[in-house]
């Protein structure tokens, strides 16, 4: 068995050789256990191997394996609608499967251009949608993502995210100290929000893509690659209105936040803004591929018979997976967890942030928290960051970064995480921040 063989195109945080998952911890093939706050990034909500997750995989795995949706319908697809519609918003009562977060956002924008019959989409800095051609253009959070693969599909128009503690305005207007604490306020901002995301958006739509020719703005409600960033509610807001007066399509990409990540359901919850298309994933089926996109069955209408499909969207095993993970997550209060140990958690942080000035920004919601490194300037510390992950690696606890300049801790444990674990992590990380600086 020799690692050589797997493409080097994956890039690899960790030289683990895992030999299985139990709820928070992964175990390597010695036996030395890891407090997992990666989720294999943010899908492992109901933690490694909930016993309910795997009894609904091995039942359905016993009956059927695959049930091609063209051909026939599974009962575990039907259930997962059923679990589906008690936790979408009311209007979304449709859904079309598929298998990972790209092709759901391909989908979803398919769906948008057949609906409205216009061609362009607005998405913005910082996202992260996927690694297809389409999913890549709409994708600004790193030139990594997309380097090399030029060119890439046209209409993609892109505008500013809402990010208090980045913000060119803040940044002229306010310390870094009093920009931390605007971005701690978000999405409650209470009309604190200088508005310039949204100003370089009117002035997108009225220089680069006509309203009667954008089919829909495409957003991710908390921003995940791009450096786990909370907007300010009026961002989302306006954004929803900017759609109602132009019959612009709003879609929310909950790939990352949805699923109890963010202390409810779906992220959309804390900024009472609901989407004409809403796209799931991830954390949807406990880590058997699965991916989603919602909407109201009138808009779905329009989307032509057979002009968009699968072989395998939706897998028979991956929805009931799914819709035992609804169940788990509803009777388990798994989203009021991660509300309450996201608090203890960026509690803990803020604390460590007084001891360690080159933690610049602690925020987040939920179980979606960010720690951004900065040097002694206030400029992004990427080499600090790795230090600091590969510290905390060192004491068992795993953790991922994000950030257009890769110098974001991110947090993304369980959702069946405990307050010790939260403590454990919470003393892992002071040891890791006092070996590094
Ligand atoms: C917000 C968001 N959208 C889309 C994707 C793409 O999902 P996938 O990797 O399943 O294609 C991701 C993956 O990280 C994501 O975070």
């Amino acid at each position: 068995m020799a690692k050589e063989h797997l493409a080097p195109v994956w890039s690899r945080a960790f030289d683990i050789e895992v030999d299985h998952g139990e709820g928070a911890y992964l175990v390597d093939v010695t036996g030395r256990r890891y407090l997992d706050f990666t989720c294999g990034i943010g899908v492992t909500n109901t933690g490694h191997a909930h016993p309910r997750v795997v009894r609904a995989i091995q039942a359905q795995a016993a009956r059927l394996i695959h049930g091609q949706i063209g051909t026939v319908t599974a009962r575990s697809v039907l259930e997962l609608t059923d679990e589906l519609l008690t936790v979408c918003p009311p209007s979304i009562d449709t859904f079309f499967f598929s298998n990972s977060g790209a092709e759901a956002v391909e989908a979803a924008v398919k769906l948008a251009k057949q609906a409205t019959g216009r061609t362009n989409i607005i998405t913005f800095e910082g996202s992260f949608h996927g690694r297809t051609h389409l999913t890549m253009a709409m994708t600004q959070s790193k030139t990594s993502y997309r380097a090399r693969y030029q060119p890439l599909p046209s209409g993609i128009f892109v505008a500013p995210y809402a990010h208090c503690y980045h913000c060119p305005v803040a940044q002229r207007t306010l310390s870094a100290t009093e920009r931390a604490a605007l971005s701690a306020s978000c999405p409650h901002d209470e009309g604190r929000c200088c508005g310039y995301a949204l100003e370089r958006l009117h002035w997108l739509l009225k220089t680069q893509t006509a309203p009667e020719e954008t089919a829909a703005i495409v957003v991710e409600p908390v921003l995940g690659e791009g450096g786990y960033v909370v907007p300010p509610a009026s961002f989302l807001r306006e954004l929803r209105a900017i759609c109602d007066e132009h019959g612009i399509l709003l879609i929310f990409d909950e790939v990352q936040t949805g699923f109890g990540r963010t202390g409810a359901f779906f992220a959309l919850e804390h900024f009472g803004v609901v989407p004409d298309i809403l796209v799931m994933a991830k954390g949807l089926a406990s880590g058997m591929p699965l991916s989603c996109v919602a909407s109201r069955r009138e808009l779905m209408q329009k989307w032509q018979p057979g002009s968009h499909g699968g072989t395998y969207g939706p897998n028979v095993i991956s929805a009931a997976a799914a819709a035992e993970t609804i169940r788990v997550m509803k009777e388990e209060r798994l989203p009021e967890n991660a509300a309450a140990r996201g608090a203890q958690l960026m509690y803990g942080l803020r604390q460590l942030q007084r001891e360690f000035p080159a933690i610049g920004d602690v925020r987040g919601i939920g179980l979606m928290v960010a720690t951004e490194f900065v040097d002694a300037e206030g400029r992004p510390d990427k080499a600090a960051t790795q230090r600091v992950v590969r510290a905390c690696a060192e004491r068992n606890l795993l953790l991922l970064t994000c950030g257009s300049y890769e110098n974001v801790v991110r947090w993304i444990p369980p959702l069946v995480v405990t307050a010790e674990q939260i403590d454990e992590a919470l003393n892992i990380f002071a040891a890791a921040l006092d070996q590094v600086f």
